[in-house]
């Protein structure tokens, strides 16, 4: 039996005056439990994090569990930005979308770098002179506010109140925020340090995508328009904003392998002979080598790229694996790959129109690709957001070449 029910039980047998206050301590000890073990799970997945995406799901997390450890009404979390501070997240037992907290009273703390609690809101007059209206307005009692620190600055404040109830906050809650605070400011120092390294990377990919199309002005834009295209199909799937970030992604890396292809061999204009077809189809396995030594973030990305050749029938390179063994996103590049080859200008042939092209997909559909994207790819693209953008694309690549030219 645990502890605390042991104490329970034995607190049932003694005089009721005694066993009340035993009780309570019992309830007392069983709450700080409960904050050690989400606060132990929380650092858990703090040394987990590994891109912005787990930072806002940790955020998520401190705001869930400061809402029922402290059986507080709301939470939210702001934090600066260019000098301004931003709600970033919030939660209400209330389920509201968008609470409204007192910006006044945030201020206030990253101003001072001093927390705020509150008892009685109502009653607070150098509070209530600050932010009167949205307080009064929501009924609040209680408040707790505590600075978000990192390193030496304050890069935020969380917050927590209590709305129509007669809760009000102690001493014990203001040191739980407060440790929830600094786990949170060692995530967004984490989260701000592991953005800035994926910006540079993801432009030196674009600088050397950009440099493939350069080298072949015929497809410049052909990375682009891939990912774009991949992008809408993980959507239309009704992917998650992080997986139709990495769909966009692997779209536009997938020919990226090309880097190591001599000029020679891109400019063929005729039909290939077998070596020029085996030269060629090695951009698969060095595009694999260059994304899988690029770190563990885009491990997913390498079997993608090396993949995006292969058919559903087995036909394709470079390992002639069929069905469901070719990866998700590398059926789903490998339309929007054919796609954009047909419906571009190339050496050796001229562009198809978009509806011709819809024509082919689906005509070897269950041959070259998987059947079940191949009517989801079509719905995708159809839409004029992405018309758009190939519009917003070829003007870029227009530009490009241009400048080639110059
Ligand atoms: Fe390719
Ligand atoms: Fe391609």
């Amino acid at each position: 039996m645990h502890p605390l029910e042991q104490l329970r039980q034995f607190a049932r047998q003694l005089p009721p005056a005694q066993g009340v206050q035993l009780e309570r301590l019992a309830r007392e000890l069983e709450g700080e439990r409960g904050a050690l073990k989400a606060m132990q799970a929380i650092g858990i997945k703090l040394s987990r994090v590994r891109d912005a995406f787990d930072v806002l799901t940790l955020f998520q997390d401190v705001l869930a569990e400061a809402l029922s450890l402290m059986g507080a009404g709301r939470t939210a979390l702001a934090l600066l930005s260019d000098g301004e501070l931003r709600v970033v997240d919030s939660r209400s037992v209330a389920g509201d979308e968008d609470p409204q907290v007192s910006k006044t009273l945030l201020e206030r703390v990253l101003r001072t770098q001093q927390p705020i609690i509150t008892t009685n809101v109502q009653e607070d007059e150098g509070l209530n002179m600050l932010a009167s209206a949205s307080i009064l307005a929501l009924d609040i009692r209680s408040v707790l506010a505590v600075p978000l620190r990192s390193r030496d600055a304050v890069i935020g404040v969380l917050y927590a109140d209590t709305q129509f109830i007669e809760r009000v906050f102690t001493d014990g809650d203001a040191t739980m925020l407060e440790t929830f605070a600094s786990q949170v400011g060692v995530a967004v120092m984490q989260a701000r340090a592991l953005q800035e390294e994926h910006d540079s990377f993801v432009t030196l990919v674009r600088v050397m995508l950009s440099t493939l199309d350069k080298r072949d002005p015929y497809t410049a834009g052909h990375s682009e328009r891939v990912g774009l295209y991949t992008q809408a199909l993980a959507q239309r799937l009704g992917w998650s904003a992080s997986d139709q970030e990495r769909a966009l992604f692997a779209g536009r890396v997938h020919d990226i392998g090309k880097i190591g292809i001599r000029d020679q061999y891109l400019e063929i204009k005729g039909p290939l002979t077998l070596e020029e077809r085996a030269v060629l189809e090695q951009h698969t396995l060095i595009g694999f080598d260059i994304i899988q030594q690029s770190g563990k973030r885009l491990e997913a990305i390498a079997p993608v790229v090396r993949s995006h050749h292969e058919r559903w029938d087995g036909m394709g390179y470079p390992d002639g694996i069929a069905g469901d063994e070719i990866p998700l996103l590398a059926r789903m590049v490998g339309i929007a790959d054919a796609f954009d080859a047909m419906t571009t200008a190339r050496l050796y042939s001229v562009a198809k129109t978009w509806d011709r092209a819809f024509e082919i997909l689906r005509e070897v559909a269950g041959l070259q690709f998987d059947a079940s994207l191949v009517e989801p790819f079509i719905t995708a693209v159809k839409e004029q957001r992405v018309a758009n953008e190939v519009d917003r694309i070829n003007r870029t690549g227009e530009l490009e070449l241009l400048a080639l030219s110059a």
